[in-house]
């Protein structure tokens, strides 16, 4: 009985100390995010800049909370050849320095997207069979750095659009629909261990873009193509988390693939008051769950850790406070419901 008391009592106590003071020096014995997902058999996981690493206070934040990587832009083609071979690695290595310092997975994002390409290939003229040779190299200049230090590539990224039409690109312009299969045979032959994901938004709730995308793994699965897990981005408006995001995780689930929850935020309009981050708390927990509860759901990735480093406000004016620890690094009662869907009773 005393027992029984005393737990509450001192998570009162650690609640309160993890409100008062960073995140990042608590006990060794409290529970993380990434040690809460851990004991469900999963991993907490967030995307993180590694231009940041020289701050202290996030790189121990990002080091004690999480048990899973992402470059938040870092491996993007624009960002790791800017200029025609000539390559910059520099931020995607100290991401992949960090992650094994520190024995985090890694998910690799992303190789084949219609964003945020160099200027050299989007203004290159290049025939189609040009542009497959280069998705191809690429995949394998990238794909194959890595081989073996990463757990799951983000192979082909956003392939729809929301009506669930396939979204114009290079890659679709020159090769239709087949660049997704041509892209994860590269992607298998570079690095094959590493587990092979399409990753899109607006695919968490039944509809026209998440069944496209459904039936596109179904077609990729029947022609014996290497896809091994379908990413939901979950980039959400707080209290506005679908509600089906488990049935649609069970239906992909269905198709024999994995499936990952790979960009979750939940963005709020400013200001945030307690009423909103308690709205919040219970999307991100909801979500939790719907992973706990789906077995071959393998982690939550949230879009960044603290609100200073969010691509939201810039992107949707008037909104903000999307991630569970705010600017000062504090935890938002966003971290304590995450916990709690993951430990508590299912
Ligand atoms: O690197 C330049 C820098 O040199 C320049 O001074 C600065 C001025 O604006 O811009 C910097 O580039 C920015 C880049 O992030 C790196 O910080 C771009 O402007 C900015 O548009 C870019 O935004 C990223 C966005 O993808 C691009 O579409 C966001 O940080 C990133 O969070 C976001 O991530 C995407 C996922 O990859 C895919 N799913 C959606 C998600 C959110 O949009």
């Amino acid at each position: 009985m005393q027992g029984s008391l005393m737990k509450p009592v001192l998570a009162a106590a650690a609640l309160a100390l993890a409100a008062s003071v960073p995140a990042f020096s608590s006990r060794a014995d409290e529970a993380t995010l990434g040690s809460a997902a851990a004991s469900a058999g999963r991993y907490f996981g967030g995307a993180l800049d590694p231009g940041a690493f020289d701050e202290r206070p996030y790189r121990e934040l990002a080091a004690t909370q999480l048990t899973c990587v992402t470059p938040e832009n870092a491996m993007k083609w624009g960002l790791v050849e800017p200029l025609r071979g000539e390559f910059d690695w520099k931020g995607a290595d100290a991401l992949v320095a960090f992650a094994k310092a520190n024995g985090q997975k890694i998910r690799g994002h992303t190789l084949v997207w219609h964003s945020q390409l160099p200027l050299w290939l989007i203004n290159g003229s290049f025939r189609p069979d040009e542009l497959k040779d280069l998705m191809v190299a690429h995949i394998m200049e990238e794909a194959g750095r890595y081989k073996g230090a990463i757990y799951s590539w983000d192979v082909v990224n956003e392939p729809f659009t929301d009506d669930g039409q396939w979204r114009r690109s290079i890659w679709y312009d020159a090769m239709g629909p087949d660049y997704v299969a041509i892209a994860l045979k590269a992607a298998r032959a570079a690095d094959p261990a590493a587990k092979l994901y399409l990753n899109d938004y607006n695919v968490e709730t039944s509809g026209p873009k998440m069944r496209a995308l459904y039936d596109l793994v179904a077609s990729l699965k029947r022609a014996g193509a290497p896809v091994d897990g379908v990413g939901l981005q979950s980039h959400f408006v707080s209290g506005a988390a679908p509600k089906d995001i488990q049935s649609v995780m069970e239906e992909f689930a269905g198709l024999g693939v994995a499936v990952a929850v790979t960009e979750l935020d939940l963005r709020i309009r400013l200001p945030a008051d307690d009423k909103a981050l308690a709205t919040q708390a219970a999307d991100y927990a909801s979500v939790v769950r719907a992973c706990r509860a789906t077995p071959r759901c393998v982690g939550v990735t949230t879009w960044g850790v603290t609100d200073d480093r969010s691509w939201i406000p810039s992107f949707f004016s008037g909104y903000g406070a999307a991630l569970p620890f705010d600017e000062a690094y504090r935890p938002k009662p966003a971290v304590a419901a995450i916990t709690q869907a993951w430990i508590g009773p299912p």
